[in-house]
């Protein structure tokens, strides 16, 4: 019904959304009324890099910030609590407080408006939202006014214990939020430089991994190598973190995070070119098959997939590609892909796939990008009876144990992995 149809998918939350909407969850395109009776205010608006002008292609865009401050400072009435919400460049406060505070003068004399700035910033991630929502790890209010601090804290507390909520000044809670995102990216670049390694040495990552790892001080999570990472937030967050320091002087510092980016990109331009030297060299005209096209399982978002990047790579050496993703739809795949340079007639040697044995009929390889379930258990000994030979599964996400494939006419190559050759 409707509830299928939300504009994301995220596992558990159509139910959330069918169990509460209309009793304490509205939906309401009624701005000024919506803001005029309300106690506190989330900013959650997009945030993206700005293509153009002063800190083009680094800084964020907070026009969408400023002009929520500006519709709130209009229509609030009393006392209203304002919470960012988004991920803001560090002092972004000083901005929302300043055109909040001038709303008293704007419409000529005192209305009796009063604000408070709060920083909440967001750790939720994309297919796991409703658990990181439900269990966090931690719940960070920058603030700095006690009043509104509890008030907010008070919320939380319905769900989430005491010692897991932190308070702090509004700048330390506005920079955490980057430099957690910059130490989880920093992380995925770092096993990733160790992928590479693996390969060369016939040493394997996830045995790395897993050895590395149960150092209790360095942790299990994160330190799956893959295709990079991709989602809306890592890349925009760290060229934001590079444009501050920038901005402060902190010329090395500033070099330092911009590396985690450049090793992403390396890493996928690394298996595009093994994929193509594999196969010879030459991929003109030849049959690949792309299982996965979300920048991560369990989400249909595509925002900076590593899968976009390599496809076009693929595209421009005149492949013919055969798309497949269990929830991202045609039109995505396509206009993620449109537009991109040095690629001529794309269109007609890009189809998508969602029968896999039709995908994989006369395919010359097969590239693994994201992780789904779907892909764990594919019937590779049938599978590979239709395709060209010689062939080959380019497995990005360690998602096939070299095992299930012994004995099966195919070329093996894992990412990480030094003895898949
Ligand atoms: C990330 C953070 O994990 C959240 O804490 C944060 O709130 C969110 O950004 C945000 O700022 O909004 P998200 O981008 O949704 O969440 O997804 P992640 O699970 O962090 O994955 C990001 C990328 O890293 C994916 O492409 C994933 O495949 C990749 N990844 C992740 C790895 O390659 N290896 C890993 O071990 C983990």
């Amino acid at each position: 019904g409707e509830y299928q149809n939300l504009p994301v998918f995220e596992p558990g939350l159509a139910q959330i959304v069918k169990d509460v909407r209309g009793k304490n969850l509205f939906f309401s395109i009624d701005v000024q009324n919506s803001i005029k009776i309300a106690d506190l205010i989330f900013i959650s608006v997009n945030t993206p890099i700005k293509s153009h002008g002063i800190g083009a292609g680094e800084a964020s865009d907070l026009k969408w910030v400023e002009s929520s401050a500006r519709e709130i400072s209009m229509y609030a009435e009393g006392h209203t609590i304002v919470v960012e919400k988004s991920t803001l460049p560090v002092k972004t406060a000083r901005i929302i407080k300043s055109i909040l505070e001038s709303s008293n003068q704007n419409l000529g004399g005192d209305l009796g408006k009063t604000f408070s700035v709060l920083s909440n910033p967001e750790f939720l991630a994309e297919g796991t939202a409703v658990n990181d929502l439900e269990n966090p790890d931690r719940v960070l209010i920058g603030g700095e006014d006690k009043t509104s601090i509890d008030l907010l804290k008070e919320i939380y507390l319905r769900w989430v214990k005491s010692d897991k909520i932190i308070t702090t000044n509004l700048w330390s809670s506005e920079l955490s939020k980057l430099i957690a995102n910059a130490f989880l990216a920093q992380r995925i670049s770092s096993i990733n430089t160790v992928s590479a390694i693996c390969e060369s040495t016939g040493a394997n990552v996830e045995e790395v991994a897993l050895a590395v790892g149960k150092d209790s001080r360095i942790g299990e999570k994160f330190l799956k190598s893959g295709p990079g990472f991709g989602g809306s937030c890592f890349k925009k967050d760290i060229l934001n973190l590079v444009y501050i320091c920038k901005s402060l002087g902190l010329k090395e510092v500033a070099a330092y995070w911009n590396e985690i980016i450049k090793i992403n990109d390396w890493q996928q331009d690394r298996i595009y070119r093994t994929l193509v030297e594999k196969l010879y060299g030459n991929i003109s005209g030849k049959r690949i098959v792309i299982l996965g096209f979300s920048f991560k399982a369990n989400t249909n978002d595509t925002r900076n997939s590593p899968a976009i990047t390599i496809c076009r790579k693929l595209l421009a050496e005149d492949a013919q590609l055969v798309i497949h993703d269990p929830k991202v739809g045609e039109k995505d795949v396509f206009d993620a892909l449109v537009g991109s340079e040095n690629i001529i007639n794309f269109e007609k040697r890009l189809i998508y796939e969602i029968n896999i044995p039709k995908a994989t009929e006369n395919a010359d390889a097969v590239l693994i990008m994201t992780e789904w379930e779907d892909y764990i258990n594919l019937d590779w000994k049938k599978l590979q009876i239709k395709m060209r030979k010689p062939s080959w599964i380019f497995d990005t996400r360690s998602i096939i144990s070299p095992e299930q494939l012994k004995r099966i006419d195919l070329n093996f190559w894992q990412l990480g992995n030094g003895e898949s050759y």
